[in-house]
């Protein structure tokens, strides 16, 4: 849209039908996550009008800040991490409606203040609100949140109705199965579960989203997605950053909790489940959670199904950087790992036998989550065993960031008089078929909270099933302190001991780029 034309939201309209009149709520509206991906992901929703006509913003936090500075202090998040430029008009009409609120999370005078605020919201807005709380605090304060939204009335707001309160719960939802339960169970005696938005952004990634359809709209794939044609699996998460600033939080969870007990998994899920009978949001869930519980348990010990480790020094981007054990807040004899790789097997009819391998970790070789499907070659095919044909096994990679899209490897005979061969690639890349400006993953999951759509979050039997897979791990690596640990250095693609996992099978990591 140019900026002559008239814009939407700045006339009080709406783009998106279903969006009811929303006062979001942010616990934590001083933190990082709110600062780099809440707030510029709510100003992007202004700027595409699909922000409620009737829209109202409160900061919770604990330190006492004056609406006026909370308004300039968003602005200048916006400003440093909206995808897109800052608009003063825009930012104006957003910024009438914001205001924050200081309190303890578990004072309950603060939400009789946070209940004013509200009804003077309600009162500018001339009709009551949906109220969409969202919970982006550490989280040892997310159970007294949830307790006095629940004690103070807020939680149970328009329940049943059309303007029935949300919540939307950030991650580490828990840190082992116990944890993860005792947390569902205060959730579920504040709310039901039709308001409870268990949030892992990578769902909301386009992507992830395109998983779905990449999968059910292509049907020449079915045949061939199972045992019978697909060899092995790999997942790869894989960051360069270190813990940079966040040494406080990450050494008290670890590249298990932090990516793949929720993100990695979430992707496993949605590559291997079954077709869900509808796209309702109930169908999706419950197809992930029959995958996840048809993993097998882990095999524990030295030559088991994991491998853990920690970066020491190295370079990254060209650069030196320190070892973790030398990052800021990170205790000299810490054990948490910055690397997991793990080797799952899944019983089911469509996938005994194929194994799945997934790995996560900081300070890896470069930045790339992608899905590779490796198929099986033939034995005794017709170009096997020709030291002149260089045949690569078929295989589909779908890269999830950066330089979103797929790839399939075939084989090709190389022009010419010689009959060799050679790997080639087809690939369709986002960037040059869509253009580059995607919404970002928070703008689309704040946007279908606030119109109720639960398919791309966590149902609470979800978060279960995952941590029934790793909490017997996690458990065991706290046992046998350090012993297992490996290192790698930074800037490598992690300890040799990954590669080892899957050389036992014959397979190999692929680090290479497509
Ligand atoms: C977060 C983790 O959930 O995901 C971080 O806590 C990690 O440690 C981040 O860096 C990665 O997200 P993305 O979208 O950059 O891949």
């Amino acid at each position: 849209m140019s900026d002559t034309e008239r814009h939407p939201f700045l006339d009080g309209l709406s783009k998106h039908r279903g969006a009811q009149p929303t006062c979001v709520v942010i616990f934590g509206a001083s933190g990082d996550l709110a600062a780099r991906k809440l707030l510029p992901a709510l100003y992007n929703l202004a700027v595409d009008s699909l922000l409620p006509a009737e829209f109202f913003l409160i900061g919770f936090g604990r330190k006492p800040v004056a609406d006026a500075e909370f308004k300039a202090q968003s602005a200048k998040d916006i400003t440093q991490f909206s995808r897109r430029a800052f608009r003063a008009d825009i930012w104006q009409r957003v910024e009438a409606n914001m205001s924050y609120q200081a309190g303890g999370y578990d004072e309950a005078a603060a939400y009789v203040a946070l209940k004013n605020q509200i009804e003077q919201a309600e009162q500018k807005a001339g009709r009551p609100l949906q109220l969409v709380f969202y919970v982006s605090t550490p989280p040892t304060v997310f159970e007294p949140i949830l307790e006095n939204l629940g004690q103070s009335g807020l939680a149970s707001r328009g329940q049943g109705t059309a303007l029935e309160s949300k919540v939307i719960i950030e991650k580490p939802f828990g840190r082992d199965l116990q944890s993860a339960m005792h947390l569902n169970r205060i959730a579920a005696r504040n709310f039901q579960e039709s308001q409870i938005y268990r949030i892992d952004h990578y769902l909301g990634k386009e992507t992830v989203q395109d998983l779905l359809v990449q999968r059910f709209a292509n049907p020449i794939y079915e045949p061939l997605w199972n045992n019978h044609h697909v060899d092995h699996v790999q997942l790869t998460v894989a960051e360069e950053l270190g813990v940079g600033s966040r040494g406080g939080y990450y050494d008290h969870s670890g590249a298990t909790r932090d990516m793949l007990q929720n993100h990695t998994m979430q992707l496993l899920a949605l590559i291997a489940m079954e077709q869900p009978q509808s796209l309702s949001a109930e169908h999706i869930r419950d197809e992930k959670v029959k995958l996840l519980s048809a993993i097998q348990p882990l095999n524990l010990g030295p030559q088991g199904d994991a491998v853990r480790a920690q970066y020491t020094a190295g370079l990254s981007a060209g650069e030196k950087v320190a070892g973790y054990l030398q990052e800021k807040d990170i205790p000299a004899t810490s054990e948490t790992e910055t690397f997991c790789a793990l080797r799952l097997a899944i019983h089911n009819y469509r996938w005994a036998g194929v194994p799945f391998y997934m790995r996560s970790g900081k300070r890896l070789a470069r930045r790339v989550s992608e899905i590779a499907i490796q198929f099986k070659q033939p034995k005794n095919g017709l170009f096997s065993g020709d030291s002149r044909y260089d045949l690569s096994p078929n295989r589909l990679v779908i890269q999830i960031q950066p330089d979103e899209g797929s790839t399939l490897v075939l084989n090709s005979k190389v022009p010419g008089l010689e009959p060799r061969t050679q790997p080639v690639r087809l690939s369709f890349r986002y960037a040059t078929t869509f253009g580059s400006n995607t919404p970002e993953a928070y703008e689309r999951l704040i946007l279908d909270a606030v119109v109720g759509d639960r398919t791309l979050f966590i149902r609470g039997d979800e978060t279960e099933a995952s941590w029934r897979i790793f909490t017997p791990l996690l458990n065991d690596w706290q046992q046998s302190v350090n012993q297992g640990m490996q290192t790698y250095a930074a800037g490598s693609w992690g300890p040799k001991a990954a590669d080892d996992l899957l050389a036992a099978q014959g397979h190999a990591w692929r680090n290479t780029g497509r």
